[in-house]
């Protein structure tokens, strides 16, 4: 397989892992991923992102209990936090006494979006080191508590939480919607969404019939129409506030 083809490999392979063997990851690794990580393109180069490695096992229970009781945050060997962070950006400019502006919704999307092209970049590292993870909204759950128990400082925000380690299970992929559903040229096409996704129903529930021995028997749209009948994390708007973004 040549380079290429290998990277496009890895890309199609991707799955969530949320069982890992007891194997540690070297600090060499470590390393490695967060410096791939950090050569995903970035906002006018801002690099409003950090990693917080936590492997410290009281830690990470406090983050798996704040997170929604998911108990792989627990169990995997590492547990990395991206954190959304201006607090250097900050710094300098009160060192410059010159304004510092991110009081705009705009500045909170260019710390998210860095840090999840970073994060994500980390992800498809470590699975080159033969490594599994899965990435955790859940950190968004108690954003406050979570800022508390690793210190963090006014101007950063937790964005998601990733658990690493060798992986001990091999899932099946879950089918991704058509890409004929996501991909438009020239203008945006509407005409064939309805069908596209009763055929997308056909596929996903397929898939979570076997995938929960028969558990789930429906398709992507109830999970979507539960998803979003639902009001989600309405405490995090206060939180973000209290770390200096007004989102005006
Ligand atoms: C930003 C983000 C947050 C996520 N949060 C969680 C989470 O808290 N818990 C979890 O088990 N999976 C979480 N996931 C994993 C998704 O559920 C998963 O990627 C999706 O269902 C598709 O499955 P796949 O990754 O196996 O293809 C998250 C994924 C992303 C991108």
């Amino acid at each position: 397989m040549s380079e290429a083809e290998g990277v496009r490999a890895l890309l199609k392979s991707h799955r969530s892992i949320r069982r890992f063997t007891d194997q540690s990851i070297s600090q060499e690794i470590i390393d490695d991923i967060v410096e791939c990580g950090q050569w995903a393109p970035t906002s006018h180069n801002v690099q409003a992102y950090s990693v917080i490695c936590v492997r410290d096992k009281i830690k990470k229970q406090a983050l798996a209990r704040l997170c929604g009781n998911q108990r792989y945050i627990e169990e995997c060997p590492v547990f990395f936090i991206f954190v959304a962070d201006f607090f250097r950006h900050a710094q300098l400019c009160e060192a410059n006494g010159t304004p510092f502006e991110v009081e705009e919704t705009e500045n909170l999307l260019v710390g998210a979006v860095d840090t999840a092209l970073f994060a994500e970049n980390v992800l498809l590292a470590a699975r080159s080191y033969g490594l599994g993870g899965v990435m955790i909204g859940g950190i968004r759950n108690d954003a406050a508590q979570v800022a508390k128990l690793v210190n963090l400082p006014k101007w950063t925000v937790p964005i998601m939480g990733m658990c690493l380690g060798y992986p001990a299970q091999e899932p099946w992929q879950k089918p991704r919607i058509a890409r004929a559903a996501i991909y438009h040229e020239d203008t945006y096409q509407i005409e064939q969404l309805p069908q596209q996704l009763q055929d997308y129903d056909t596929v996903s529930a397929d898939y979570y019939r076997k995938r929960t021995n028969g558990h789930r028997t429906n398709g992507w749209s109830a999970g979507m129409t539960s998803y979003f009948g639902e009001i989600r994390r309405a405490n995090l708007t206060d939180f973000i506030k209290s770390q200096g973004f007004s989102l005006k």
